[in-house]
């Protein structure tokens, strides 16, 4: 049996050292039919002259697969080169052959699990940050990441098992993490609404940088790496 962790942002360099081998001693024990999932801010695809192979390749040559759902510090530019593939059902893009980006909006069937993956966030400091270097307006979802999410949950009769995003339901944000800001809203409301209309066994997102569980259905991941598989 396969064995799936999901862990928070990683922040490339600063939070993947929670992935070395003697922080996260299971890895030993893995293969790379094992997957484990970061929630947003992976920072692994960013350029700006910094040698992303250096991590992409340590990654790659882990005894698992990574996956990750986009956060606000990805550089979207960059991101659009990958082209874009379909993998257990829903779309990805292979960084590496075991580094794979799941995109907004799918539901992927990972040994009989399903998962809906919905990147994205804001970024609270992107006033003092540079735009198409280090800020990308597509850290929000656009109308149509949305309309998919919602087509992709319909086919899949609004039952998941697990909702990985980054940022986390509106009223999480407002009253956990007293950081219901407006820029984010309309993606805390979706997801307020997909879990209103989902079938789903617990929700997990990064974002906040904090390693809270929140109530039964929803985990705030930072450093931890849990095991849900
Ligand atoms: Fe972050």
């Amino acid at each position: 049996m396969i064995m799936i962790y999901v862990t928070g942002d990683t922040h490339i360099p600063i939070d993947i050292h929670k992935l070395d081998d003697d922080a996260f001693m299971e890895q030993k024990k893995l293969t790379k039919d094992d997957y484990v999932i970061i929630c947003g801010d992976f920072g692994g695809v960013w350029g700006n002259g910094r040698g992303d192979n250096y991590y992409l390749n340590k990654l790659e040559n882990k005894n698992f697969t990574t996956l990750w759902v986009d956060g606000n510090h990805e550089n979207y530019t960059l991101l659009k080169n990958y082209k874009i593939k379909e993998w257990h059902g829903g779309k990805v893009q292979f960084i590496k052959d075991s580094v794979i980006h799941l995109m907004r909006g799918q539901v992927f069937n990972i040994e009989g699990k399903k998962f809906f993956t919905f990147g994205g966030g804001n970024s609270i400091d992107k006033s003092i940050r540079d735009p198409g270097r280090t800020w990308w307006s597509e850290e929000m979802p656009s109308k149509k990441e949305y309309d998919e999410g919602l087509k992709n949950l319909k086919l899949n009769d609004f039952k998941v098992d697990y909702i990985i995003s980054h940022t986390a339901p509106y009223h999480i944000n407002r009253d956990i993490f007293k950081k219901a800001v407006k820029d984010e809203y309309k993606l805390n409301k979706y997801l307020e609404d997909v879990e209103d209309m989902c079938d789903y066994k617990k929700h997990f997102f990064g974002h906040f940088h904090e390693d809270i569980d929140i109530d039964d259905k929803h985990s705030c991941l930072y450093q931890r790496i849990i095991r849900i598989v």
